[in-house]
């Protein structure tokens, strides 16, 4: 059986029934259609009508108008009418005078209860909190992170991350860069620097904390004039973070570097040393090629 065959059934068939439903819908609304009563009403209808036939037609033979009653006897007649007797009312019950509940007993009210829970939830909250903050606050600095001593590698390697970096080497878990201090410039340093910072400066290396000491922004490097400019208001700093220009205060803040006899470096991120005050160019480093910002000439 190919397809159109089947179609052709379908639509027959669906045809067919189309005409059965119509004709049976047909039927019935013929049958029941809008205003046609049941045999049921219709039964009722007649009964009602005779009674009607039968009720007396003149004014005298119609009972005489009832009396309006109060509502009470309408009730009782009515109680009458559905019980046999009128019904009694429910005897009032007797009160019970109030007691009011032994406080031993009942232990302790729901307002109680939550009062004295908020205090001591509060009361706990404020003295965990106080002894967590000491701890922080007594604990030693752990390694590692920044705010301790965060060991960077080998001198020797970081040597070659200033080199491969153009001249600057980031240390993100330290936020520092470590640049190259010239070694003819250790003489001078020795005469402006913090003695911490020295032993890092006599083997050649420095450590800046990557923190403007203007509003705090990341000093990013310049490649090209090889200093630091801070994108945020110009100032500018030499690759060993002396103050060039710009706003800021001072010379970048540097942190200790310590140099073990193995050669493992380690910044000391838990001592901040402020930069050197303005004026301060121990290595006489000037731009050495196009800045990365303009207009920090204050
Ligand atoms: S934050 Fe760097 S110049 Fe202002």
């Amino acid at each position: 059986m190919n397809a159109p065959v089947i179609i052709a059934i379908a639509i027959a068939a669906a045809v067919v029934l189309g005409a059965v439903s119509f004709i049976t819908l047909a039927r019935r609304s013929d049958v029941r259609g809008a205003g046609a009563l049941s045999s049921e009403t219709r039964r009722r209808d007649d009964v009602a009508r005779s009674a009607r036939a039968a009720a007396p037609e003149t004014a005298s033979e119609v009972d005489p108008p009832v009396a309006p009653r109060s509502a009470a006897e309408a009730e009782k007649t009515g109680e009458l009418a559905r019980y046999g007797s009128a019904v009694e009312p429910a005897p009032e019950p007797a009160l019970v005078p109030f007691r009011p509940p032994d406080p031993e007993a009942l232990g302790v009210s729901r307002r109680q209860f939550f009062n004295r829970a908020t205090v001591t939830l509060t009361g706990t909250s404020i003295l965990a909190f106080s002894a967590a903050s000491m701890v922080a606050f007594l604990w030693p600095f752990g390694t590692g992170g920044f705010g301790s001593k965060v060991p960077i590698g080998k001198l020797s390697d970081i040597r070659s991350g200033i080199t491969g970096g153009d001249g600057f080497f980031y240390v993100p878990q330290a936020r520092t860069w470590v640049t190259e201090y010239p070694a003819d410039a250790v003489a001078a340093a020795e005469t402006v620097y913090d003695e911490a910072l020295l032993p890092g400066m006599r083997r050649g290396i420095v450590a800046l904390y990557q923190k403007c000491p203007h509003l705090g922004c990341r000093v990013p490097e310049c490649a090209s004039s090889q200093w630091f400019e801070c994108g945020c208001h110009g100032s500018q700093y030499n690759r060993v973070g002396e103050k060039k220009a710009g706003p800021a205060p001072r010379g970048m803040d540097r942190f200790p570097v310590e140099i073990s006899a193995s050669d493992e470096v380690t910044v000391d991120t838990g001592i901040v040393i402020q930069g050197p005050e303005i004026g301060v160019n121990t290595t006489g480093q000037e731009a050495e090629g196009p800045h990365c910002v303009s207009g920090g000439e204050h």
